[in-house]
C-alpha cells in the first residue's frame, strides 16, 4: 500500500497533529506525515515534530504583510518541495484565498471546534455555553472558499454539562478531535 503523502499545517500548540503523527506511526495507517508546516515560528508543536523525526518547515505569513496570497504561494512551493497529496489544517489560524484552495480542491480538510454549521469562526467554547446549547463538538470537513464551510467527513458530538466553562468544555471538546482526525484523515487518504 503507497502511503499517501500528508502535511499538517499548524499555528500553535500542535495537539492535534501529534494525534495524528501518532495514528500514523501504525503499519497500516493509509497517510505518513511527510512534513509539519506552521506559519508562526514559535509553534510549540513544531518540538514535537522535531522530536518525532518528522520534517518541519516555516513560512512565517508576517514579511508577507496583507498580501495573503503572496504567503500562500511560498506555502505552496514548500508543499511541492515535500510532494504532498493531503493537506492537513490543525489548528493553522490563516484565512486562505480561493486560489489557494482550488489548488487543494478534495484534498484539503479542516478541524473546527463546534458542530458545523453552528458556531463558525472564533471563540467556539465561549459562544456555545452563552447560548446555552447542550451539545457541542468538532467537525472534520473539506476545505472550500467559505470560511469554516465545505462537505462534512465527519463530527464528534459532546455534552455541554452544568458548571462547565470555557476551559472544561474546549478540553472535552479537544479530547474528542483527537478520536475523530486521525480516523477522518484515514478515510481521506483511502480515497473514501
Ligand atoms: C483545535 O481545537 C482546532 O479545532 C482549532 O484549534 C485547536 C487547535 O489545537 N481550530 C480552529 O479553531 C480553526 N479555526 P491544537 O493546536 O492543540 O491541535
Amino acid at each position: 500500500m503507497a502511503r499517501k503523502r500528508a502535511a499538517v499545517l499548524i499555528s500553535g500548540r500542535g495537539s492535534n497533529m501529534v494525534a495524528l503523527i501518532e495514528a500514523a506511526t501504525a503499519a497500516d495507517y493509509p497517510a505518513e506525515i511527510a512534513v509539519v508546516v506552521s506559519n508562526d515560528p514559535q509553534a510549540k508543536g513544531l518540538d514535537f515534530a522535531k522530536s518525532a523525526g518528522i520534517p518541519t518547515a516555516v513560512v512565517d505569513h508576517k514579511p508577507f504583510g496583507k498580501n495573503r496570497e503572496a504567503f500562500e504561494r511560498a506555502l505552496q512551493s514548500e508543499l511541492e518541495k515535500h510532494r504532498i497529496e493531503i493537506v492537513v489544517l490543525a489548528g493553522f489560524m490563516r484565512i486562505l484565498t480561493a486560489w489557494f484552495v482550488s489548488q487543494w480542491d478534495g484534498r484539503m480538510i479542516n478541524i473546527h471546534p463546534s458542530l458545523l454549521p453552528s458556531f463558525p469562526g472564533l471563540h467556539t467554547h465561549r459562544r456555545a455555553i452563552e447560548e446555552g446549547v447542550k451539545v457541542h463538538g468538532s467537525t472534520v470537513h473539506f476545505v472550500t472558499p467559505a470560511l469554516d464551510h465545505g462537505p462534512i467527513v465527519i463530527q464528534a458530538a459532546v455534552p455541554v454539562l452544568p458548571g462547565d466553562d470555557e476551559d472544561s468544555l474546549a478540553a472535552r471538546v479537544l479530547r474528542a478531535e483527537h478520536r475523530i482526525y486521525p480516523q477522518a484523515v484515514r478515510w481521506v487518504a483511502e480515497d473514501r
